[in-house]
């Protein structure tokens, strides 16, 4: 038997040693509602449905009708949650869940709504407030171990893009207007129930920016440096599934079948940032959002068209196993499979009708030289395959704007 000694003393290889932490349980497909509601059994008790209105219009019928199946005709519904959502809704759905002292949280929608779900959920098992899970106290619950005990949180996702519903992070507009990431196992949804169905009325915008979100989780988890090999194996096939499902859900809106792949690759990829994070892009693209009010993939697109073009200049591996695993990178030269992949990207891009470029955004020296700041502070940036310094991130943003 190995001892702690010799653990201690082990000349450790970053890819031979790791742990993972599978996500909760999850449902999909026909009835998938019912059948985790079910699943859940006693655990799901006196609960508190945190939704948004349009989705609450698609999913009402289904969650209902499982919540009644599970003897659970009492439950309170905050439909409150809105886009780029921030502790103000927060603070309001907790009111409401201690009002009625709900045992369990279901959240119907999509990201937004399963972000701000996650950090209720935070501060009704913590007995914390929003303000203070952001502090070291609150950073100490959310690091702790999952306990069999916890209160239930149920997501149903009614887009498939975000992740939200299988990732470990939640993202949550502070008072000062900059977003502020919660990452916790602890709050990461112990059932899942993906019902295609739910996502049939999507219009062609969402659908297109969930689904361009999704391929880049799952490319990001893909390239980045981490080196787990689970998280590397589901990456690439939630990169696969979404590259085929996107195309497929805009062009065909109808089919159940196509629904059914994107919100299984939007999932996938979520797990998959869960173990593996993502890289520059994203971590780039947070600091932006705090300044420019688009939406998360037409942000994400042009910063996609020079940060991805700038890393290959030295580190185009990643990229070019990919674009020959998906089968499209057909030459020996890396630089040029990798390029062959981020056109792909880009005509994806193009496909969802989101734009690679911004038209009405100048930033400054001195704006590039803060977002750059900002950027540095996320986890995933030490992990995008070219190491990059404060001074080329800095002027990657102001490429993008050029
Ligand atoms: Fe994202």
């Amino acid at each position: 038997m190995e001892s702690t000694e010799d653990i201690n003393t082990s000349q450790f290889i970053a890819h031979l040693s790791g742990a993972v932490s599978w996500p909760g349980h999850c449902y999909w497909g026909k009835l998938a509602v019912m059948r985790a509601a079910k699943a859940a059994g006693m655990r799901m008790r006196r609960p508190l449905v945190i939704t948004d209105r349009a989705a609450w219009n698609a999913g009402a019928t289904v969650v209902t009708q499982a919540l009644a199946a599970t003897s659970n005709n009492e439950f309170q519904v905050f439909d409150g949650v809105v886009p780029n959502p921030s502790l103000a809704q927060v603070r309001a759905a907790l009111q409401l869940a201690r009002k009625f002292q709900c045992q369990s949280i279901v959240a119907v929608g999509g990201g937004s709504v399963i972000d701000v779900a996650k950090v209720v959920y935070g501060c009704l098992c913590s007995g914390l407030e929003p303000d203070e899970l952001a502090t070291v106290r609150g950073q100490a619950w959310l690091e702790g171990a999952v306990s069999a005990d916890d209160l239930l949180l149920l997501a149903i996702p009614t887009t498939a893009g975000t992740g939200s519903e299988s990732s470990s992070a939640a993202l949550i507009q502070g008072e000062d207007g900059r977003k502020h990431l919660y990452r916790s196992l602890r709050t990461r949804p112990a059932f899942v129930a993906l019902q295609p169905e739910l996502t049939l009325s999507l219009p062609f915008g969402a659908t297109a920016q969930g689904g361009f979100d999704a391929a880049l989780h799952a490319l990001g988890a893909w390239v980045n440096t981490d080196p787990s090999p689970i998280g590397k194996a589901i990456a690439l096939h939630a990169l696969r599934v979404c590259m085929r499902a996107l195309p497929a859900a805009l062009d065909n809106p109808d089919s159940l079948s196509a629904r059914s792949d994107m919100q299984m690759g939007a999932y996938l990829a979520g797990v998959a940032i869960g173990i593996c994070k993502v890289d520059a892009v994203h971590a780039m693209c947070t600091p932006l959002e705090s300044r420019v009010k688009k939406p998360h993939a037409e942000v994400l697109a042009p910063l996609f068209r020079v940060v991805s073009r700038y890393t290959i200049q030295t580190d185009a591996q990643a990229y070019a196993d990919a674009a020959r695993q998906l089968g499209f990178g057909n030459t020996r030269d890396d630089h040029q499979a990798a390029l062959s992949l981020i056109e792909k990207i880009e005509q994806l891009a193009s496909h969802a009708h989101i734009s690679l470029h911004f038209e009405d955004l100048s930033l400054s020296e001195q704006d590039g030289n803060l977002l750059a700041h900002q950027a540095l502070k996320s986890a995933s940036m030490p992990l995008n395959p070219r190491v990059l310094t404060h001074r080329q991130i800095s002027s990657l943003y102001l490429q993008m704007v050029a």
